[in-house]
This record gives C-alpha cells, structure tokens and sequence, in this order.
C-alpha cells in the first residue's frame, strides 16, 4: 500500500518525506487554503514546489464543473510537473473529463467519492485513482473502511485497474483498516502517519534496553 501526504503545508511534506515512506500528496482547494496560497501563479508555484520536493504523484484539484474547462485547467496542471495527478470532482461533466484525461495519456484521481456505484463510474472512465472519503463517511454514521473493501471486491472481480486511494483519513487506525480492506493507497495528514509508531510497550521496552546498556559501557 502507497503512503500520500494530505496537506500542502511543505514543512509536513518534508517531515514526511525524510522518514523514506513518502509516495506521493494529494491537496485539495481547502488545503491549498490553509497554508494561505491563492490566485493562480502562486498555486502554480507551490504545486511546482511539491513536485520537485516529492518522488511520486501529486494530486492538483480542478475548480471547474464544466467539461471544456475542466479539460483546460487540467492540462495547464498537468504541465507544471509531469508528476501532477488531475484531481477531478465525481460530477456529470468530470466523468467525461476523465475519460477525456485517459485516452490523452493524463493521470487523473476521482475524488468526493461516496459510494461504491461512483467508484464504478470512476473506474470505467478510466481514473487512475480513485478517493473514496472515508472519514466523512464515517462523519454521517456510515462505515467508511466497509465502502473500501467494497470498492476493493468489487474491482477485483471486474478487474478493474484504478487505484483506490483511501481518502479523508482520521487516524492511525483507519490506515491499518484501508490496508486490510485492500486500499492500494491512503492519503493521510501527517498525525496519523506518526502515530502509526506509537506504542507504549515500544517505550517501556527502550527505555529498558537503554537503562541495561548502561551496565555493559
Ligand atoms: C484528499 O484527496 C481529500 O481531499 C481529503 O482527504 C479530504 O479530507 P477531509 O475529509 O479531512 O477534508
């Protein structure tokens, strides 16, 4: 399973990146937001920066709903790195955008995919990622690592070959969850990555370790 980083804030794309796991970002309008970046030159740029920063796909989000401007705007994202992943949202016109993006040979992610006949539609457009948002399921008292292992069943037997890409993650256990439903990729902030390293047992074993090795020095 691919680890991406959730966030376009580049200190914690660094600290990600230097632990080695690091496969790729995925930022969305919101994101993009919170570290402040706006109007068109500057988003260019930190997309640029990222991808430079970064050995693997970058997701860049489309603001359009309409397909010709979808199409556009995708490919003035897609000529900023060829890393550049078109995120395009699961609507009418984005549907035909992706199909658009594949057959021009440009990788796409599908992204504000709640269900599994949306997963469907992604897959048979030819998305190569698609983001099922599971936090935000599980926000409206549905089971989003379920809707994984669905999407997962269910490209399994069709022989699907989007990815599925575990999206609006929430903590360190919904990794653990997405990797045993058979997500091929999360996309998680930086908490949940570390906390993956957590364990008190780990600490009180070290610590130990530590204090013994004194003996021996
Ligand atoms: C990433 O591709 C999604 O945009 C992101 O994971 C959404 O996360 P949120 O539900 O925490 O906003």
């Amino acid at each position: 399973m691919k680890f991406f980083i959730d966030t376009a804030d580049l200190a914690q794309i660094k600290e990600a990146n230097d632990l080695g796991i690091l496969d790729g970002v995925t930022t969305n309008p919101s994101l993009m937001a919170k570290v402040g970046i706006s109007g068109e030159a500057a988003v260019t740029n930190h997309y640029k920066t990222i991808a430079e920063l970064v050995d693997g796909d970058v997701s860049a989000e489309v603001v359009s709903t309409e397909f010709n401007a979808i199409v556009e705007e995708g490919k003035k994202l897609h000529a900023i790195h060829p890393n550049i992943v078109v995120k395009v949202p699961m609507i009418k016109d984005g549907i035909k955008a992706l199909k658009w993006f594949s057959d021009n040979g440009i990788k796409t992610n599908c992204t504000l995919v709640f269900s599994a006949g949306q997963a469907i539609l992604a897959a048979k457009a030819g998305a190569t990622y698609v983001s099922p948002f599971i936090g935000r399921i599980d926000d409206a008292n549905w089971d989003g690592v379920e809707l994984i292992a669905q999407i997962a069943e269910i490209y399994s037997v069709q022989g699907y070959e989007t990815q599925i890409l575990a999206a609006s993650i929430r903590s360190s256990l919904h990794i653990v969850k997405c990797a045993e439903a058979g997500a091929n990729v999360i996309t998680s902030p930086l908490e949940p990555i570390l906390g993956l390293l957590k364990h008190p047992l780990t600490d009180i074993g070290l610590a130990k370790f530590l204090e013994d090795a004194k003996k021996f020095k």
